[in-house]
């Protein structure tokens, strides 16, 4: 294998400048993060176009969970460009899509049967999660997190509650019917309590400060959560939160949707994040790496919520013909390459290696995830705990100069979240890396 990673020119070199320019000339502005151009990239190696290597600690921004160009799905996606392309899944049949759904369904423990529908992207499959809530309960309110990250467009965005700089401009004409209280991110608690003397305050305060005061809960359709907040920081509740809340939606006879965009397909070490907190939500969001890297959205519902017509929700693209292919491959793969075992196996020696730099270096506040959605949130001073956004910003370009490609998330923390199946030897240089740039910058702090 050749050398990764192996930097000839910084980045961004010549060519990458030059389709920077371009990019900057005729693309809408979005939410880029550092000038890599790509050229090639295969399993966790990325190629730019000035010849640079790097290794992937991003995954696609979470997509690719089976790494870039697995041969198995691009063999399957070759195999159905030979065959058919697009049947408009939604309006007309095709056993592709019958197969991810079926699969799809069984993936979700318990007795209950699912049923999915099809879209592109975790956006849409968060929007078609409301339109099912709401018209399965005849309600229209929805209660969610401090923290969420749903997606941009107007609804899921009404349920975003991650960074304002996504609602500026539209706030008065978000969704209505939409509510966000403090999740359980005891890090940064917002009640200013100590889990688990705290006794779950987050929980209780939901029944008798917000219920009590705003949110009449027999109005509620659901409560929305990603049971591992991603955007928002990388933030594992304890257990008993995800429970404490399922039960509210039990006791109060709503639904719970999960997003699990980010946190499913086996990225913490199980099939969907979920099963670490021993609850089945009602209806579960998935996208990114259901595609194995083509766009795919599902939306898994408990079959008793599914449309009871036709022409209540539907798309164009939704039964995507090479997206399906590739997300049988996808699942595959994760079932044939033992990827939830060695995600729990790498995931754990690598939140260990984690935790061995928060001890060394006093910028890391906090180490956290679950499988291989790991974390580390950077602060100026461990006791006042305020974010140190510009060191971490400098860590990721820093690492990203040296070969790494990282992604921040919330204010101050970057996420690891390499291929499922990263070879180890590079999953070990990627940290040794990932350490040098946090030892760099714990010296010298750009806050
Ligand atoms: C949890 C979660 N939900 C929804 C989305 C939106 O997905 P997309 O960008 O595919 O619309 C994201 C994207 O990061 C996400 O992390």
């Amino acid at each position: 294998m050749s050398k990764v990673p192996d930097i000839k020119v910084e980045p961004p070199g010549p060519e990458a400048k030059k389709a920077v320019a371009k990019d900057d000339e005729w693309l809408v502005k979005a939410t880029k993060s550092w000038p890599l151009v790509f050229k090639k990239a295969e399993g966790s190696v990325i190629e730019d176009v000035d010849g640079n290597k790097y290794i992937d600690f991003y995954a696609g921004v979470g997509v690719l969970n089976v790494g870039a160009r697995h041969p198995k799905v691009v063999a399957a996606v070759k195999d159905q460009l030979d065959k058919y392309t697009h049947v408009a899944g939604t309006d007309f049949y095709c056993k592709l899509q019958n197969e991810v759904a079926e699969r799809l369904a069984k993936s979700v423990p318990g007795d209950n049967k699912k049923m999915v529908f099809f879209s592109n992207t975790g956006s849409e499959s968060y929007e078609s999660a409301i339109k099912i809530a709401k018209s399965a309960t005849k309600k229209q309110v929805i209660m969610d997190f401090l923290g969420a990250f749903h997606g941009r467009t107007t609804g899921s965005m009404s349920m975003t509650a991650s960074k304002w700089v996504q609602r500026e401009g539209y706030t008065a004409t978000l969704m209505p019917g939409v509510y966000h209280v403090p999740y359980a991110y005891c890090y940064r608690c917002m009640y200013n309590l100590k889990y688990p003397s705290c006794n779950l305050h987050c929980v209780t305060a939901i029944e008798e400060i917000y219920f009590e005061n705003q949110i009449p809960p027999n109005d509620l359709a659901a409560i929305s959560m990603e049971v591992v907040q991603g955007e928002g920081g990388y933030v594992v509740p304890p257990k008993e939160f995800v429970k404490g809340v399922f039960n509210l939606t039990r006791k109060h006879k709503c639904l719970l949707i999960d997003d699990e965009v980010q946190s499913g397909m086996g990225r913490t070490g199980k099939m969907w994040a979920f099963e670490h907190f021993d609850i089945v939500p009602d209806i579960i969001c998935s996208a990114k790496s259901l595609g194995g890297g083509l766009p795919l959205g599902a939306t898994i519902v408990d079959a008793k919520l599914a449309f009871d017509r036709y022409g209540r929700h539907s798309n164009t693209f939704g039964g995507a013909s090479l997206s399906h292919a590739a997300s049988i491959a996808t699942l595959d793969v994760i079932k044939e390459e033992k990827l939830l075992e060695r995600g729990t196996k790498l995931g754990a020696e690598a939140k260990k290696r984690l935790q061995e730099m928060q001890e060394k270096y006093e910028i890391i506040g906090d180490t956290r995830g679950l499988g291989m959605m790991l974390a580390h949130e950077f602060v100026q001073d461990r006791k006042t705990k305020k974010h140190a956004s510009k060191s971490r910003d400098k860590i990721t370009e820093l690492a990203f100069k040296k070969g790494v490609m990282l992604l921040p998330c919330g204010r101050s923390v970057v996420r690891y979240i390499p291929p499922l199946n990263i070879p180890e030897e590079q999953l070990d240089t990627g940290f040794d890396i990932v350490e040098e740039c946090i030892k760099i910058v714990n010296k010298d702090r750009a806050d």
